[in-house]
């Protein structure tokens, strides 16, 4: 089960893993919270199931995430990845998926929590960002970290150049992730990821070739 909003390349790496068999398991459904947003248009090329849940017709936040909720246990997935989804849940949705919700965000967490992270990442001075795959839990953007992918700034870099090569980064790790657990390698355990039965203590670090 993948969570989308917008552009969906995540999702296209997802779906090219499923299809070179480096994932070993299948989508069952892509649920987008924006109409048009492009994610969806990738899922129905590949043949994958899309669905829609405006969350500008709900009354309330709560009220969405009931109705999420509520599409996704359909399909009953092992996994709930959330390729740029751009919503806060609320903690009882949180609660009901923990343990298999995985997201992906465009820094080097804990730093640049949020939205703009490359433009603050620039604007900070740092000499190195990158992205993320963390389990959910409660705190945005804070749960426990998996795997990370560091990217050095370069003198004179746009925040669009950095995207563009986070980005690329986010399409190596995310796909890795997903992997491991369907494999049944990666899971939460007492709050803590583990990769082969190994704690980690901290995420794992690959770097830009
Ligand atoms: C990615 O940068 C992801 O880290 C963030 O939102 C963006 C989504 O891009 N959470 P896409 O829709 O997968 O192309």
């Amino acid at each position: 089960m993948v969570l989308v909003s917008g552009r969906g390349s995540n999702l296209q790496a997802l779906m090219e893993a499923i299809q070179r068999g480096v994932i070993h398991g299948r989508i069952a459904a892509v649920i987008a919270n924006r109409p048009g947003a492009h994610a969806l248009e990738r899922a129905r090329r590949a043949g994958v199931t899309e669905r829609l849940l405006d969350h500008r017709v709900f009354a309330s936040r709560e009220a969405f995430d009931r109705a999420l909720a509520a599409l996704i246990d359909e399909y009953a997935p092992h996994l709930v990845v959330m390729a740029g989804f751009m919503r806060i849940l609320t903690p009882a949705f949180i609660a009901r998926f923990r343990g298999r919700m995985l997201n992906i965000h465009p820094s080097l967490l804990p730093a640049f929590p949020g939205l703009n992270t490359h433009q603050r990442a620039i604007a900070a001075g740092v000499s190195e960002h990158g992205a993320t795959v963390h389990f959910v839990t409660d705190e945005v953007d804070g749960g426990p970290p998996v795997v990370q992918a560091r990217v050095a700034v370069r003198p004179g870099e746009s925040p669009e150049t950095l995207a563009a090569r986070v980005l690329a980064q986010e399409h190596q790790i995310f796909p890795e992730a997903v992997a491991w657990f369907c494999s049944g390698r990666l899971q939460l355990v007492d709050g803590l990821p583990q990769l082969d039965g190994r704690p980690l203590e901290r995420p794992l670090q690959r770097t830009e070739d």
